[in-house]
This record gives structure tokens, sequence and C-alpha cells, in this order.
């Protein structure tokens, strides 16, 4: 593999919001298998916990789950949430090819937690949310090495109960994040691109050498 093309594609990723009021044209377009299974090769420490294999239909060990909407499957869900939501997630579900909701698979408390606490911090479920967000920078680059535009975002209405009982994903799954992936002809569309991007800054702010003497 030539290192400088792998260079290239993680540089060329890039967070594209694709945002039109009218939606474009639909004809069953989505992401292929081929794109989809590169996301299976990122690395993962322990298998899902039995609670999450048992009575499901997708059996993987994997800690992560993607649930795929094709364009046809976005109109129609930002069609049902127009009345409820009028955020970018309506513009973006207007002209993806592709939408997907990544959910992580956390192990199941060991003790009752308190409201608004999504999951135990345990470090097995660090490590299944780091699994499963290394599978989606997977997809996010093998999108980019296809000419997919793409955007990584929180989900805002996505992660609604309504929204999980909708596209039939389970309730004790988290969503990890609602990953739009578009055309490169945005025809009506305009692009917008994150604030974040060119703060990183160099290597020294964030990488220390270790000398041992
Ligand atoms: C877990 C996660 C959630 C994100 N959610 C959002 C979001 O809801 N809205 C947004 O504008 N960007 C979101 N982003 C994208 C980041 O803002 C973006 O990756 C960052 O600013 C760097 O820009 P770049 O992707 O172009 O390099 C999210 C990124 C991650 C990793």
């Amino acid at each position: 593999m030539s290192s400088e093309l792998f260079a290239r594609i993680v540089h060329a990723r890039c967070t594209e919001k694709v945002l039109a009021e009218e939606p474009l044209p639909a004809s069953g377009k989505s992401l292929a298998n081929e794109i989809l299974e590169l996301a299976a090769w990122a690395p993962f420490h322990r298998p899902a916990n039995d609670v999450h294999l048992q009575d499901s239909e997708l059996k993987a060990l994997m800690p992560w789950r993607f649930y795929v909407l094709d364009d046809s499957a976005c109109r129609q869900l930002r069609e049902e949430l127009m009345e409820k939501d009028s955020s970018n997630v309506m513009r973006m579900l207007a002209t993806a090819d592709c939408m997907v909701q990544v959910t992580w698979l956390p192990n199941p408390p060991q003790t009752e937690l308190p409201e608004k606490i999504l999951f135990e911090a345990s470090l097995e479920n660090m490590e299944h949310l780091a699994a499963a967000s290394a599978a989606v920078q997977n997809l996010l680059l093998a999108a980019t090495a296809n000419g997919i535009r793409n955007y990584w975002s929180s989900g805002g209405v996505l992660r609604s109960p309504e929204v999980f009982d909708r596209l039939g994903i389970p309730t004790q799954e988290i969503l990890l994040g609602s990953l739009f992936f578009s055309p490169q002809d945005v025809q009506s569309g305009t692009i917008a691109t994150s604030k974040l991007r060119d703060k990183r800054g160099p290597l020294t702010g964030w990488v220390k050498r270790v000398h041992l003497s």
C-alpha cells in the first residue's frame, strides 16, 4: 500500500454538510456493501454483551451496529419528522444518498443508573465505544476514498426514542452518531464545513515524546 495515498485520504476526509430546503430526487442510492464492510475491520477488544445478541437479527460480536437508510428512506424520514424538527438534519436528509445510524452496545449496568446517565463508566464500555468510533472513522475514510462527501453528526432529533422506534433500533443501544453521505454533485444544495477543522494546530500541542534516562 502507498503511504502517500493513505495520507492523502486521511487529509481529504472533511466534514461536509450538504444542505437543501427542497429534497433532491431519490432513486434508492445508498452506500455499497464493499464500503460498509471496511468499517468491520476496526479493532475491537471484547465481544458485545450477550444481552445484545439474544433475540436480535444482528448477531455479530462487534460492539457496534449500523442502520443504513438509502436516499428514498432519508427523504421519507425527513417528511415524517418535518413537523417536529426544523434543524439542519432535515436539510441533510433532503440531500443525502445515505444516512447511517451508528450505535454502540453498552454492557448492562451493575447498578441502577441515575436519570440522564447513558451508560456505566466502566473500562469495558469505554473500549466498546472506542471500537465503535474506530469503525466510524474507517467508514468515513472509505467514503472519502470513493469520492463520497460525508459528515459525522451527533444526530439531534435522530437520537429520539421515536426515531429509534421508527427505524427498529433497540432502546438498549446508544447512538454514537448519524453519518450523512452525500453526492459530489450537490445540485441546488450548499456545503457547510466545520469551524474546528483548521484549529488543530501543530503536533507540539498534543504530542509529547517521552524520554526515559
Ligand atoms: C462524535 C462526534 C460528533 C459530532 N457531532 C457534530 C455535530 O453534531 N455537529 C457538527 O457540526 N459537527 C459534529 N461533528 C464533526 C466535528 O465538528 C468535526 O469533525 C470537527 O470540527 C473537525 O472538522 P473536520 O471533520 O472537517 O476535520 C462531530 C464529530 C464527532 C467525532
